[in-house]
């Protein structure tokens, strides 16, 4: 039987409006900025061969934190060319993209090149193109959940890096409340057969493919937490934004069935999930970077 839940993912008027309030209610992007900030561009020091940079973004969003990543790179390579090939599916967020690079490195251009495509796309366009460029800097930020295989991703991406460049990937912890109801419920809010995206897929599944496949890697936590208290009480239209951004559901509680709501709602709450604070219910989203070089 066909499922009553439509994707989120699908309506990007609902996806963005979700994602705001999210964002909102999120706490603790300090350890993610501070990460970005001072420990990303000492490992950036030394990538590149001192005219150009190459930089590959897979599931760039809005580009949001690519900007952050220009910028420090730009701090750190003064005067050095960047080449960036943004990868991204959505043409609604590639154009939001557009319009913040534009605003943003008008007066010290970076080169970009827009390639409104998914990672595995790119990838047969990059075989099939026969292309030798090699690549200083290539960041998956919270992108594998996407990929039907992600070993294949890393070790093809990986292939691509010059001496010294370096990969950054990002995914959500294992032990974050997100992975865990996702865990819970992915059957019932992603059916097999129609599965596009892997959202339970954490750290731990990274770690294992990279001790599997031999590669080194350096990784680096960072704490974070939703204040998901409002999604217990019905109506309350941030707590129904969050819910709908959670489950990546349109309308997740007029459309699950009771018994998924009542399973999702009730593993939220679980103090393995959230903790509570000063009557607010914060639920776990720590996320783990991990850095890996380029194999020799
Ligand atoms: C959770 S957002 C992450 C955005 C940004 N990297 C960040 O960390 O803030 C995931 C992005 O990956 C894109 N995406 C979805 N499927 C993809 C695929 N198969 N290949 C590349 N990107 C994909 C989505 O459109 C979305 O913009």
């Amino acid at each position: 039987m066909a499922s009553p839940l439509k994707s989120l993912v699908d309506d990007d008027d609902g996806y963005d409006k979700s994602l705001t309030v999210y964002k909102v209610h999120s706490s603790g992007h300090q350890p993610r900025e501070d990460f970005i900030r001072t420990i990303l561009p000492e490992q950036l020091a030394s990538i590149g061969d001192g005219k150009s940079i190459n930089i590959i973004g897979l599931g760039a969003g809005e580009g949001n934190i690519d900007m952050e990543m220009l910028s420090q790179l730009r701090r750190k390579h003064p005067g050095v060319l960047l080449d960036n090939e943004v990868v991204e599916p959505s043409a609604h967020r590639i154009l939001r993209y557009k319009e913040r690079a534009a605003q943003m490195f008008h007066l010290d251009p970076v080169n970009f090149t827009w390639n409104q495509m998914t990672a595995s796309e790119f990838e047969e366009q990059w075989r099939q193109r026969n292309i030798t460029k090699k690549i200083d800097f290539i960041h998956m930020l919270h992108m594998l959940y996407y990929v039907e295989d992600p070993g294949a991703t890393v070790r093809f991406y990986q292939s691509l890096l010059r001496k010294n460049g370096k990969i950054l990937i990002s995914i959500l912890s294992a032990e974050s409340g997100y992975v865990k109801m996702w865990k819970a419920f992915s059957t019932q809010l992603n059916p097999p057969g129609t599965r596009t995206w892997f959202p339970e897929r954490n750290t731990a599944d990274i770690k294992q493919l990279l001790d599997e496949a031999g590669i080194q890697y350096q990784s680096y936590k960072s704490p974070a937490v939703l204040d998901i208290t409002d999604c217990f009480t019905e109506g309350n239209e941030a707590g129904e934004l969050i819910l709908n951004f959670l489950t990546e559901t349109v309308n997740f509680r007029k459309t699950a069935p009771q018994e998924l709501r009542d399973g999702v709602l009730r593993t939220l709450r679980d103090p393995q999930c959230c903790t509570e604070k000063n009557g607010r219910i914060l639920l776990n989203k720590n996320e783990d970077f991990f850095i890996l070089e380029a194999s020799d």
